[in-house]
């Protein structure tokens, strides 16, 4: 999938229709678990996915250094706004190709791994295990979770923006995908549609054979203390991987 398949045109599509990205709560907080999940100090930081690059700038405004990998040359443009006076080195690229200068202390995917099939999540995460983590790094993932998105399967909601965006949601059952399609109001022949895999901690761990990462602290389903409460409700799930010992 990757390049070639819909992520560009999806992307390049939606954040014209979304509108330019500003630093959010959420952008804070994700930067904020960079030292929470990973150890204290600046580090080096490669962001994969970086979408209009809102947490690579507020990661930047904590003090790391950050490289943001990106596909769509509209979000890039956006990324690279932020990225003024700030650590952000923007790279509009493939993460399946691109290719980077230097080791990074923390590889970070915020929403959005699972673009891709199995096959090309293994690739992408053997990818971070041999050419970029540095040694003593970890890789943080938000993993979708696929629960929430079965219930939502069904719902619309109307987004507001200069035109509105009508969004519903699904979920394909057999694949373990959560579908989602957006259009402007009024529009609907000309919706756009992502796709995401989503997978419980048992399948991320069966993910994770032969990758060369592993969960940090453990085994994932005992360290998980959220298994039981919170991911019946969340769209997504963080872990910390490290190179497998
Ligand atoms: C769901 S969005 C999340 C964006 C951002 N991380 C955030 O949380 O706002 C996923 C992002 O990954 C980018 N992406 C998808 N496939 C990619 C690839 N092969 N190489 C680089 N970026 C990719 C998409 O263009 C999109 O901006």
């Amino acid at each position: 999938m990757g390049a070639d398949g819909w992520a560009r045109s999806f992307f390049d599509t939606a954040a014209t229709w979304w509108g330019r990205p500003v630093v959010r709560d959420i952008d804070r907080a994700r930067a904020a678990g960079i030292e929470a999940m990973c150890g204290p100090g600046a580090k080096r930081v490669l962001e994969l996915g970086a979408g209009g690059g809102a947490t690579a700038a507020a990661a930047a405004d904590l003090g790391h250094s950050v490289t943001a990998v990106e596909l769509s040359p509209v979000r890039a443009a956006y990324a690279r706004e932020l990225a003024a006076d700030r650590d952000v080195t923007v790279v509009e690229g493939d993460f399946y190709t691109v290719e980077l200068d230097g080791a990074f202390d923390c590889v970070a995917y915020w929403n959005g791994f699972g673009i891709g099939d199995d096959a090309d999540q293994r690739r992408l995460l053997r990818r971070v295990a041999t050419t970029w983590l540095a040694p003593g790094g970890s890789v943080i993932l938000e993993v979708f979770s696929p629960w929430r998105w079965a219930r939502d399967a069904g719902r619309t909601e109307v987004v507001p923006r200069d035109t509105a965006l009508v969004h519903a949601l699904d979920y394909d059952p057999v694949r373990s995908r959560f579908v989602d399609r957006w259009w402007q109001e009024g529009d609907e022949a000309r919706s756009i549609t992502q796709s995401g895999r989503c997978y419980s901690p048992a399948d991320l761990l069966l993910l994770l054979e032969t990758t060369g990462l592993e969960p940090a602290d453990g085994d994932l389903l005992d360290s998980n203390t959220q298994v039981s409460a919170g991911l019946w409700h969340a769209s997504g799930y963080r872990v910390r991987l490290v190179a497998a010992g």
